[in-house]
């Protein structure tokens, strides 16, 4: 069986900056709050008229172009995202166009901040079968457009980028060694975007109850993050027969510098062992790890045959994590 392997990463931010201070002058907050509570000191916002689609092929062609690949050798794209450009068609497909990868399918997934992870898992699933040779993943969204700019509790957090990861198959001993992914339908409630589906179809009253916009209860979401990701790390450790030292790199979603120390803590990495790009980009949902990966890789914090380990949190809720050896 292939194993599959991340032969090349790229990621993409925008130009825009939005600082703690600039929030200042936009709802009840300080910069010593948002700092202490959540370690964002700004976050990236796309450009009028720039798309999710256009932020994932900005990182697209950038992970192409380390590989030294034409779009037209891709068997498949994958696009994680919670913000695509329109509800149809996916966002995959738009960026298939752009990329002019005329030989892949292209479809989204959204398992909200796991959304990448949840991604991987298919693409490796995918790979081991025999199905397909070479995928491109993108965990890309703009959450500026779907953030409730009146909402303290919600807009201090979020940013937009995107990441992209190209996977091949491949028969050496290096690649993704295991990833879990999990749900629990049960407590939707506690993160979701309400308006646009079928539930609440876009009319006035739902627009008048800001109902496009993202809603968190975020005390509650950190209880479960926290007690869930604990658990979630020590197991992806046990089931690759691992200790935390042989860890070099843990690459979490980037929510809460909270819930990432807390669960550094517990696997009993130190945080010089620990990807955080939070204070700069905010949280970027499906795009924070590989954007964080992407940063890793390209810095050389990852060297061949490093062990790293990614985890992510999100709405859903699910939760998904992965080992791979470099
Ligand atoms: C959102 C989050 C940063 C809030 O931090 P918290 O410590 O839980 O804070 P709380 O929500 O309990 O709010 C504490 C107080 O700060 C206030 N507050 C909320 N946002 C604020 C802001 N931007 N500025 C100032 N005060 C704020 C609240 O109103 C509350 O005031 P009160 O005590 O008078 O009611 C944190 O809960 C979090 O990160 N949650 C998990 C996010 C997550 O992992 N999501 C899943 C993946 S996306």
């Amino acid at each position: 069986m292939p194993t599959a392997k991340i032969i090349a990463t790229g990621s993409y931010v925008p130009s825009r900056r939005l600082t703690n201070a600039d929030l200042e002058k936009m709802v009840e907050t300080s910069d010593e709050w948002i700092l202490e509570r959540t370690g964002i000191r700004e976050r990236r916002i796309a450009a009028a008229g720039e798309n999710t689609s256009d932020l994932a092929y900005e990182a697209a062609t950038a992970a192409l172009s380390r590989a030294g690949l034409s779009a037209d050798s891709l068997d498949l794209i994958i696009v994680a995202t919670i913000t695509g450009d329109m509800p149809i068609p996916a966002t995959a497909c738009f960026l298939q166009n752009r990329l002019g990868a005329h030989n892949a399918a292209a479809f989204d997934i959204n398992a909200a901040c796991s959304g990448f992870l949840f991604g991987l898992s298919t693409a490796n699933a995918y790979i081991r079968s025999g199905m397909y040779k070479r995928i491109l993943l993108v965990g890309a969204e703009a959450l500026s457009r779907f953030t409730d700019w009146e909402d303290r509790n919600t807009c201090v957090l979020f940013g937009d980028g995107a990441g992209a990861v190209i996977i091949e198959a491949s028969d050496g001993s290096v690649g993704i060694m295991s990833v879990d992914i999990h749900s629990d339908g049960s407590y939707w409630e506690l993160l979701n975007l309400p308006g646009g589906g079928s539930k609440y179809p876009p009319s006035e009253e739902a627009a008048a109850n800001r109902m496009y916009y993202i809603k968190m209860k975020g005390n509650e979401t950190f209880k479960v993050a926290v007690r869930t990701l604990e658990k979630l790390v020590v197991d992806a450790l046990e089931k690759n027969n691992l200790k935390a030292s042989d860890i070099a790199l843990l690459i979490p979603h980037q929510a809460n510098l909270r819930i990432i120390s807390a669960t550094a803590s517990r696997l009993g990495v130190g945080m010089d062992r620990v990807m955080v790009n939070l204070d700069r980009c905010g949280n970027t949902s499906a795009a924070s790890i590989p954007i964080a990966l992407d940063e890793a890789a390209s810095s050389g914090r990852i060297k061949e045959n490093d062990y790293i380990l990614l985890e992510a949190f999100g709405g859903g809720l699910t939760w998904a994590s992965a080992v791979i050896k470099w």
